[in-house]
């Protein structure tokens, strides 16, 4: 892993192999690790770089500004998506990226694509949600994010892991679900606490979806019990030049689950943009 110092944090990052840029933006509470097989995959014909968002990972959560300073830090989609406009000029990267997130990577795909479109050549959105959060699923994240600061990170472990994978995964590939159960409980609690506040206040992007002018592919696991696939083909309908691909018998993590099909679905995408 390398690392960038930016916007008083410092993250850490992979950034192997040649080509057009492809950006992978992991989920919550993960880090660059759940890209592994896309990462070994696509640097034979791209760049890609897999950051761990401030927080995770290996990188900090450094300073939060203006967020800091109230009681209940916040992380917000604006700033994870401002950390990677920065790490791409800290790269060097000033054409257009691909840009490919799954859920809260996803979230913050919107908020990329809104604040940094110029950049953008493409969107692929894995298992994500463009509608915000209810009232009461935003006052369960504020209270997970007590939570998770008097009880330790493998509280969220245990609620997480089993919406994140299809029910079949554990038995079919438990090296995967211990290895994000580990990468979970490794993660400070006060970075899990920062991104649910975040992510409680996200924008409902549901009426800007007709505004978006680059290809995009909405890719989702059949059994996503956390952003199904029927809510990503409305997605899809709402957007121009949208792509929708079902990958079966997986869930939420569908680049873990079913790598293979997944690589192939992205690919068939990016070469056709
Ligand atoms: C994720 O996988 O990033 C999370 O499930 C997103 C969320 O909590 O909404």
């Amino acid at each position: 892993m390398r690392q960038a110092q930016l916007n008083g944090t410092t993250l850490s990052y992979q950034d192997q192999g040649e080509g057009a840029p492809l950006l992978l933006v992991h989920g919550f509470p993960l880090d660059h690790s759940m890209w592994r097989h896309q990462i070994e995959y696509f640097s034979a014909t791209h760049r890609v770089v897999a950051p761990d968002l401030r927080g995770f990972g290996a990188s900090l959560l450094g300073h939060l500004g203006d967020r800091e300073v109230s009681d209940e830090p916040a992380v917000t989609m604006r700033q994870y998506a401002d950390d990677l406009a920065s790490l791409l000029d800290t790269l060097g990267i000033t054409g257009q990226v691909a840009f490919c997130g799954l859920s809260m990577g996803g979230y913050i795909g919107w908020q990329f694509w809104q604040a940094h479109g110029d950049r953008l050549r493409c969107l692929i959105q894995c298992d994500t949600r463009a509608a915000a959060d209810t009232a009461e699923v935003a006052r369960g994240r504020r209270m997970m994010a007590q939570q998770v600061i008097a009880d330790g990170a493998e509280s969220v472990a245990r609620a997480m892991i089993p919406r994140l994978f299809a029910a079949e995964t554990p038995t079919r590939q438990p090296d995967i679900v211990e290895q994000t159960w580990q990468v979970i409980c490794a993660t400070q609690p006060k970075s899990i606490a920062a991104a649910q506040r975040g992510m409680a206040e996200r924008p409902d992007r549901r009426d800007q979806l007709a505004d978006i002018n680059v290809p995009t592919l909405l890719l989702c696991g059949e059994h996503d019990v956390i952003s199904p696939p029927a809510e990503m083909r409305e997605i899809a309908r709402g957007i121009r030049h949208a792509t929708f691909v079902q990958i079966n018998g997986v869930g939420h993590m569908a680049p873990l689950e079913d790598p293979a099909t997944t690589n192939q679905a992205i690919a068939d995408f990016l070469a056709g943009h």
